[in-house]
């Protein structure tokens, strides 16, 4: 990144709303200034309502500043904010049990000290490896694992590691299970799974020899909301119970009902390992992350997986009333109604608009590539759409991994079927103004 290239000033007392201030950012800031949120909608200083359809960072199930996790957080805050991760508290206990409640089958432990989705990864890696003895990781193409030093290396994406000339060793990338533009050139009808049945290949050609786990997303999120094909979880599931290898699913991002289930675990009917969250459990935006594991792999100290932001009070209190508000009736039923509806106006869209491409997802964890005439992927359109996606009321996000030619339509999951027909409106005036 280059340097700014205006020297900044003292920082003024109305630093806030001085121009000045952005100057002293380590990255230049985007031009819009946040001032509330409610719902669905995100309000700037215009005064305008933004229909965030990619729930913040992809984490606020519950929406900006949910009223109920506004209620929870000033009663825990007035109660106990922060104690030392050592001791137990009310908010934590409540919310090991309720996680210990909805855990996919086998996974009986809570880990909860992590501060970030990066920092449960690599927790999950150091138990793999504690576990089994064994250093490598495998890891597949475009997957997103966090930003950390061993997560960008365990990503991927070459673009993640390319500006640092130092690397973490171990990890091993595998090609994806993309079917629209299979690594191998196979059909789903004939392939066999072969992205699966290759893996054995790369363990005994490309790694040490010694595996200590795989760790991949269910669905592909930044990778381009990768689904993947009926018995590919399964088919990695077996391969690594019979090589010895521990299966991680990172559900960051797909747990909390973004697939219309609790975990994308639950949606595809296969249970991993272990299992690492974050995102999305902090409901409107709260910092919470850790993971699910089988009893067999406890044994590593608590203090080699610690974080003095981890098991925080404050965020285990909201994370408690967002799993309470997720399992109330009706609320994946909503996910996946609200979800199905959408997808069946793109789908309605792609007929209207040539470029829309393949259009997958599951719940409200949905992807529509952009092409161009050749039915290739233009990166640069998919930018040009989710940009002026501002001025017709709607935020979006792409993504640099994969081809970088997915729209990503993820609303929070409290979206309700009228917002979504907002939502399908603002897009469908989008495409036509920007064909
Ligand atoms: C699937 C996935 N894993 C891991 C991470 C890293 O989480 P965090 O940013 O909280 O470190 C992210 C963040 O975008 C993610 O989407």
């Amino acid at each position: 990144m280059s340097a700014p290239s205006v020297v900044p000033g003292p920082i003024p007392s109305d630093a806030e709303t001085a121009d000045d201030v952005v100057n002293h950012f380590y990255y230049p800031p985007d031009p819009f200034k946040a001032v509330r949120g409610e719902g669905v909608y995100l309000y700037g200083e215009d005064g305008k309502g933004y229909l965030d359809a990619s729930s913040g960072t992809f984490n606020l199930t519950l929406g900006y500043s949910h009223p109920e996790v506004v209620a929870t957080i000033r009663e825990q805050a007035a109660e106990l904010i922060h104690v030392t991760s050592k001791f137990q508290s009310r908010a934590v206990n409540s919310l090991v049990g309720a996680l210990s409640e909805v855990a996919p089958a086998g996974l009986t432990r809570v880990h909860l000290k992590s501060s970030s989705g990066s920092d449960a990864n690599e927790a999950a890696i150091k138990i793999a490896q504690h576990h089994t003895g064994n250093p490598d990781v495998i890891s597949l193409f475009r997957g997103h694992l966090g930003q950390t030093m061993a997560m960008i290396n365990a990503s991927g994406a070459a673009f993640r590691r390319a500006p640092f000339p130092a690397q973490l060793p171990g990890v091993v990338h595998v090609p994806d299970p993309y079917c629209v533009r299979c690594f191998y050139k196979q059909e789903r009808e004939t392939c066999g799974l072969l992205c699966v049945e290759r893996i054995n290949d790369f363990i005994d050609f490309a790694s040490s020899g010694r595996v200590a786990a795989v760790i991949l997303e269910p669905i592909s999120g930044n990778g381009g909301n990768v689904v993947p094909p009926d018995g590919y979880l399964e088919a990695l599931r077996a391969l690594c119970d019979e090589r010895g290898i521990l299966l991680i699913f990172d559900e960051i991002q797909t747990g909390f009902g973004r697939t219309g289930q609790m975990f994308a675990s639950d949606t595809f009917g296969v249970s991993p390992h272990m299992l690492t969250f974050g995102k999305g459990l902090g409901g409107s935006g709260m910092p919470i992350a850790g993971l699910l594991t089988e009893e067999r792999l406890t044994g590593l100290e608590g203090h080699h997986i610690n974080s003095t932001f981890g098991a925080n009070v404050l965020a285990s209190s909201v994370a408690v009333k967002t799993l309470e508000i997720i399992r109330r009736p009706g609320f994946l039923e909503n996910v996946r109604a609200v979800g199905a509806h959408v997808m069946d106006r793109l789908g309605e869209m792609a007929g209207r608009y040539g470029f829309i491409g393949d259009i997958r997802g599951r719940g409200l964890m949905i992807g529509m590539e952009i092409n161009d005439a050749d039915g290739n992927p233009d990166a640069a359109f998919t930018n040009h759409l989710a940009s002026l996606g501002m001025d017709h009321g709607l935020l979006l996000r792409t993504s640099l991994y994969g081809f970088g030619n997915v729209l990503k339509v993820r609303p929070p999951l409290v979206m309700t079927m009228e917002e979504a027909d907002v939502m399908c409106d603002r897009l469908d005036r989008l495409f036509g103004d920007a064909r």
